[in-house]
């Protein structure tokens, strides 16, 4: 499937939204209602194996029952030549990912309104039976108006995170930063779960980057199984001592000592607001309005933090582990690829952002927002991890995205758009997603548009190389002719 392609002869596909490890998601026109909405289309692989046919299935019934301003809505679903899909209530907005990336941790206020929000939401699917079992800010959209909308219900990952997504085939790596300590060690998930990663989610929201960090998805497990919950006041003064006790019981390590219910901790986070909005007096602003101002270089208070408190050696099973993931993240993309608009020679390519490249790094390099280097939009972007003191300060000689070309050819240029003007950079090319790339291009440094001329072969994946910056460099746009 692709954009312009037709689906079910009435919705025709717009650009992907997001990909995730099982499904993609397209802004989608229905042409008989004519109106937006999004198409999530399971993976074609996956399409095969009658047990995930049955998931989706399970996950667009499962949310056709709940009718509520904080779960997303479903509208219809199929199966269009062998491809399962459900259509969707289209979300003009970010997840919330997307809007930490964008703006750095939250005002208070705003970050206490959506997790209300997003509390609401899954208490209701609570109360219908429904638990969501992979409450994370990418499954977690807001409108423009800063209404928070709950989605990805489903996946019902009922033998437990951890092993799933290590044991079965195909997966890319998901993030086991959300994980409660009882998915981590392999037992059932119940509605205290969703508490649990809800309250892991408001950390991230008031203090920029989730609780646990860790090289792997197991190392991260088992700091939600063993390690403390981390103070929230430290860093942020500002939170006050009700929220902090609030955010330390939703993610108490024995689900006994959290919250009764969805619905108390988002009675909790009520009267927290109650008493926010007292102590800051009503002009503020409650988290509805200023959500998706416009990017903002990352500066002054609101900066995420990183602590880079790990060793910055690449273990050798994690390396082997992201080389893989990489491969079947390109290949999973490989077919999402839009074929170019035009035939002769020398148009514009489609390029497709297919993944994160950190070859001497501990981590990857934001890989959920690769998708927003080659959307179309270059209000979105796909940014590097901050680096205060730039990249020699941690030993790297550069970090980079990888484009992917769909076949090998021959680029004349390839064109850069940032917010961030002024970081190195120079292009890399090569036949696998994953390494082995050759210098292509001289070195240059990125204006707001820059051009690279390119030459050396013909190669199918591309990389922006960028070996200097001040702390966080933005790719808002990749293309090349
Ligand atoms: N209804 C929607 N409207 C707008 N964007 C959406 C919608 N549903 C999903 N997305 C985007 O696509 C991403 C992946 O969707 P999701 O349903 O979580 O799929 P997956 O199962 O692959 O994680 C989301 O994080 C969001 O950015
Ligand atoms: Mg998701």
């Amino acid at each position: 499937m692709k954009v312009g392609d037709v689906v079910a002869g009435r919705y025709e596909l717009g650009e992907v939204l997001g990909i995730g490890g099982m499904a993609s998601v397209y802004r989608a026109h229905d042409r008989v209602l004519e109106r937006d909405v999004a198409l999530k289309v399971l993976d074609e692989r996956l399409g095969q194996d009658p047990e995930y046919v049955e998931r989706f299935r399970r996950e667009a019934r499962a949310i056709a029952r709940l009718t509520h301003p904080n779960i997303v809505t479903v509208i219809d679903r199929g199966d269009a030549d062998g491809r399962q899909f459900i259509v969707f209530e289209h979300v003009r907005g970010t997840n919330l990912k997307q809007l930490l990336a964008r703006r750095g941790r939250l005002p208070v206020t705003q970050a206490l309104a959506l997790a209300h929000q997003a509390a609401r939401g899954l208490g209701f699917a609570h109360e219908n039976g429904i638990v969501h079992r992979d409450v994370k800010p990418q499954n977690v959209l807001v409108n423009p108006d800063g209404v928070a909308k709950v989605t990805d219900f489903g996946i019902a990952r009922s033998h437990g995170a951890v092993d799933e997504a290590l044991t079965m085939p195909g997966t890319i790596l998901g993030t086991g930063d959300y994980l409660s300590p009882e998915q981590a060690v392999g037992q059932p998930a119940d509605e205290r779960s969703d508490q649990y990663s809800l309250g892991t989610l408001l950390f991230e929201l008031l203090n920029g980057e989730p609780p646990y960090r860790g090289n792997t998805l197991v190392a991260v497990a088992a700091r939600h199984v063993n390690d403390p919950v981390p103070s929230v006041r430290e860093h942020r003064p500002d939170v006050s001592p009700r929220v902090e006790a609030l955010v330390h019981r939703a993610m108490a390590k024995r689900p006994e000592d959290r919250f009764p219910s969805m619905d108390a901790l988002g009675a909790a986070i009520e009267a927290a607001m109650a008493e926010e909005s007292a102590v800051r007096g009503h002009g503020e602003d409650d988290g509805a309005t200023q959500i998706l101002a416009p990017p903002r270089r990352t500066s002054g208070a609101e900066r995420p933090r990183r602590r880079r408190q790990l060793p910055r050696t690449l273990l050798a099973g994690l390396g082997v582990l992201a080389a893989a993931a990489l491969l079947v993240w390109a290949l999973a993309t490989e077919r999402l690829v839009p074929t170019e608009s035009g035939g002769g020679g020398g148009g514009r390519v489609r390029l497709a952002a297919v993944a994160d490249y950190d070859p001497e790094g501990d981590e990857f390099e934001h890989r959920e927002l690769l998708g927003s280097a080659t959307d179309g939009d270059p209000a979105t972007f796909w940014r590097t991890e901050t680096y205060d003191g730039g990249l020699e300060a941690v030993g790297k000689e550069g970090v980079g995205i990888v484009v992917d070309a769909r076949r090998r050819r021959e680029l004349d240029e390839l064109t850069v758009l940032t917010d961030t003007p002024g970081f190195a950079a120079r292009v890399l090319a090569g036949n696998s997603p994953a390494g082995n790339f050759v210098d292509v291009s001289g070195e240059e440094t990125v204006d707001e548009e820059t051009t690279f001329d390119l030459e050396g072969g013909r190669y199918r994946y591309y990389v922006l190389w960028i070996t200097d910056l001040d702390e966080v460099a933005h790719v808002n746009e990749l293309r090349a002719s």
